[in-house]
């Protein structure tokens, strides 16, 4: 038997790692194992893209949805009321990132096509850069568009899309959404993204009812193959009134298994792509207090805290664990940066923190892999 530091040098360096032996990662229980696993991809971390820990102020902007997914709690025929940010709103939000040294910002909302959803999302990536002078990052997360609408938003300054994948596995993708729902869209919309000039971040969710490890391997290639920025994936979790919420159990309890899961899938990603940039997603922080921190222990290097005013934020309940609910901005900054700082890690205030994967990408130079 191969030691598991042989195979971890093995998938570190090889060209595309066989996704079988990822799925056998994938499935280990055993504490020291996992945390060797951990802490391999906190060096390629450490080494490829430094120790900071970027801040990525999150507003949810609108949860208007013209998708009906069947696992989301503000799909379109999910019995929520409905809310839209005032321009306004969207602006002191921004200013609040901006006043407290967060690099970036990412402006996040239920998917429309209409003109005068374009216009708003426009006008308000806009706006914000007229407010920092540019020095604001400014990530859209608004689903599927056409290339004109990615193309307008991109021209108003956005740089980042972050558009998730949700699996890489088009069977299962069918079994999870509506027969309107295609993932050849999706795919489309992703090269598209990154053929304009966005800097492209993917991700998928974990522990869905019908996966399987081999599934979450072939996730992981997924993002290599397309070649993404940016990582954000977090557990599969429950939501009492969605179609798979009530029809089928997860395939992997809730609980320890599916946070360790989560963290493998971090840390694998981090071990493979090394250079990219990685999200220690809300839904970690659902399974455990200190979820977030596990994840950036794990490899990933961006947090993205609240900043959606708190009147709104139970009506963005994506699943029904979620966390920091009635937590505002201003407390959550500080609780979140003491956290971080206790865990030894530094927080990369002031800049923008493009992955680094992006800048070697856009300015011809080979991007790390081996
Ligand atoms: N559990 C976990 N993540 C979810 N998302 C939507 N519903 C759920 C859920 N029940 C994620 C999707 C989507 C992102 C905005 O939220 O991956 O892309």
């Amino acid at each position: 038997m191969e030691s598991l530091q042989t195979i971890l040098h093995r998938i570190e360096h090889e060209d595309r790692p066989d996704p079988a032996l990822l799925a056998q990662l994938l499935r280990i229980e055993n504490r020291e194992e996992l945390d060797l696993i951990y802490a391999r991809a906190y060096d390629v971390k450490r080494r490829e893209v430094s120790a900071l820990a970027y801040f990525r102020g999150l507003i949810e902007v609108s949860n208007v949805c013209a998708k009906d997914c069947l696992y989301c709690g503000i799909r379109r025929s999910g019995n929520v009321s409905r809310y839209t940010m005032s321009n306004d709103e969207v602006i002191a939000c921004a200013r609040f990132a901006y006043d407290n040294g967060y690099g970036s910002i990412v402006l996040q909302s239920g998917e429309r096509r209409d003109p005068a959803f374009v216009e708003l999302i426009e006008d308000m990536v806009r706006e914000i850069n007229d407010m920092t002078g540019d020095s604001l990052g400014i990530t859209l997360s608004a689903g599927e568009q056409d290339s004109s609408t990615y193309r307008r938003w991109l021209e108003a300054g956005a740089r980042r899309y972050l558009l998730r994948i949700e699996t890489s596995n088009r069977e299962l993708y069918a079994r999870l959404h509506p027969a309107d729902h295609d993932y050849d869209e999706r795919l489309r919309c992703l090269r598209e993204l990154k053929d304009i000039g966005y800097q492209v971040g993917t991700g998928v969710m974990i522990g869905l009812p019908f996966q399987t490890t081999e599934d979450l391997a072939r996730d992981i290639l997924f993002f290599r193959d397309i070649d993404v920025d940016m990582i954000g994936m977090g557990p599969y979790l429950y939501h009492h009134d969605t179609p798979l919420g009530r029809e089928a159990t997860p395939s992997i309890d809730a609980g320890g298994g599916l946070l360790d899961m989560s963290l493998m899938m971090i840390a694998l990603s981090r071990i493979i792509l090394k250079d990219v940039n990685i999200a220690s997603t809300t839904a970690l922080q659902a399974l455990h207090s200190q979820g977030r921190e596990l994840g950036l222990r794990a490899g990933a290097n961006v947090v993205m805290p609240n900043l959606t005013p708190v009147r709104y934020r139970r009506d963005y309940l994506l699943y029904d664990s979620k966390p920091c609910v009635d937590e505002d901005a201003g407390k959550s900054r500080d609780c979140l940066a003491r956290r971080i700082g206790a865990i030894g890690e530094k927080i990369g205030w002031n800049v923008a923190g493009d992955p680094l994967h992006a800048l070697r990408r856009m300015n011809g130079l080979t991007p790390l892999r081996n």
